[in-house]
């Protein structure tokens, strides 16, 4: 359920004409639903009420400081991969002892801003990143609170690109490295082991790897508990898909179900990391015709966004439906909706039947509230959209719209060249 709907072949997001806001604010630009992504948070929140748990956002998915402010006064918290993260969360008000710190690569001095922050533990990755963090906890005399990930190796059946949990991902340590890393993690005077964590992969439109994940997980705690080892957390990561097509994922009450089925009477607090299954149908992406021309056997659509705005469709193929903001009795056409970027993989979508539109009609790229804004970039010197966000009547600028001085702002010239 998202609030993106038509009123007389209008698209609307909640009470406010999509039109309307292209009008004042300029396309291209990306537009947020306050009230679906609440709604999708608290039915996240809601399939664990019955369990002690956390819900830490996904921050990689959509790091807007609207977005996070929002989640922040549900009572989340946030699953971060950076220090530009950890400020991002921090500055939107999410408690540090909310946040926990996933990925493989983080930097010494990440860490250390993660441990003078207080955040609620590590999600460790590797023997060495386990002695970077109980060095620079000892540095700052803190004990470092962990978890380590481990690589359950279940098929999550998602694009290769982002699948995580199997053997031949780079992700976490297997089922054999972990009890070794954990007899490590306790013997550190500056580690406090807490938890388990794990990732599975993203997208991801059914229970089962979710289930085989944590059953594994299970195992792997009796072996910790007969070691002596207590673990106080489980994080089960994110990865629950949306619809973008046809897919049909389970509801997050459903997924809620069998995990906690599958856990029994175990008290541990679950921690979730979401991103996409809260924020994907949350947002959109708002473009502008600028041209149509005929091909031999299909059509173009050019439109003023591009692969730097919203790159999933040039990188993993994804579909993302493509609406008229206004709907026309015009006859259905074949084609492709492409950008002004100077490469053949630039394109929203392909051989997609729409209707036929003309110059200045608006469209919208739907399901585009996940990795979208966030993995955009400045290719071809493109500035990089505004974000909005509507709330009932009303709509606000979350992020401007950057400037072509905005685009060499950091740059320099060596004095030799001056
Ligand atoms: N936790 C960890 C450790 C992760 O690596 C990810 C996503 C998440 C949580 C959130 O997963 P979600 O609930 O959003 O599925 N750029 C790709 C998706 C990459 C996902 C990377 N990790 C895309 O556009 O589909």
């Amino acid at each position: 359920m998202h609030h993106f709907h038509y009123k007389n072949n209008e698209m609307y997001c909640e009470d406010v004409a999509i039109a309307e806001i292209a009008g004042q604010v300029g396309t291209p630009f990306y537009l947020y639903s306050h009230a679906t992504l609440r709604q999708h948070f608290l039915a996240f929140e809601k399939a664990f009420e019955k369990a002690p748990h956390l819900v830490c956002f996904s921050a990689k998915s959509n790091s807007n400081q609207a977005v996070l402010k929002l989640f922040a006064t549900l009572g989340g918290g946030l699953d971060i991969v950076s220090g530009g993260e950890l400020f991002r969360g921090l500055k939107a008000g999410v408690p540090a002892d909310k946040i926990v710190f996933s990925g493989v690569g983080k930097r010494e001095d990440e860490i250390k801003y993660a441990l003078e922050s207080g955040i609620l533990m590590f999600n460790v990755e590797s023997f060495e990143e386990l002695e970077q963090i109980d060095r620079c906890a000892a540095r700052l005399d803190k004990k470092a609170p962990i978890a380590l990930r481990v690589n359950p190796d279940v098929d999550p059946k998602t694009h290769p690109y982002i699948s995580t949990g199997l053997k031949k991902n780079k992700f976490g340590l297997d089922k054999d490295a972990v009890v070794e890393a954990y007899k490590a993690a306790n013997a550190c005077v500056h580690v406090e082991v807490k938890g388990v964590s794990c990732h599975i992969g993203s997208q991801i439109t059914q229970v089962e790897p979710f289930v085989d994940a944590l059953r594994r997980i299970q195992e792997l705690i009796a072996i910790l508990e007969g070691l002596g080892i207590c673990i106080s957390c489980l994080d089960l990561g994110g990865g629950l898909g949306i619809t973008y097509d046809q897919e049909l994922p389970p509801h997050p009450s459903e997924y809620g179900k069998a995990v906690l089925a599958t856990l029994g009477d175990s008290r541990v607090t679950l921690i979730f990391e979401p991103g996409r299954v809260i924020v994907g149908n949350a947002g959109i992406l708002v473009t502008k015709v600028l041209y149509t021309k005929k091909g031999e056997n299909k059509d173009f659509v050019i439109v003023d966004s591009a692969m730097n705005d919203l790159v999933r469709p040039s990188l993993y193929d994804a579909f993302h439906a493509i609406e008229p903001v206004v709907r026309n009795e015009k006859e259905t056409i074949k084609a492709d909706v492409v950008g002004p970027i100077c490469e053949s993989g630039d394109f929203l979508a392909k051989d997609r039947k729409i209707a036929r539109c003309q110059s200045g009609d608006l469209l919208a790229a739907m399901s585009a509230g996940a990795y979208g804004f966030v993995m955009s970039s400045n290719y071809n010197s493109r500035p990089r959209v505004a974000e909005v966000m509507v709330k009932k009547n009303q709509f606000h600028v979350v992020r401007k719209r950057e400037t072509y001085e905005d685009l060499i702002a950091g740059e320099s010239v060596p004095p030799y060249l001056r």
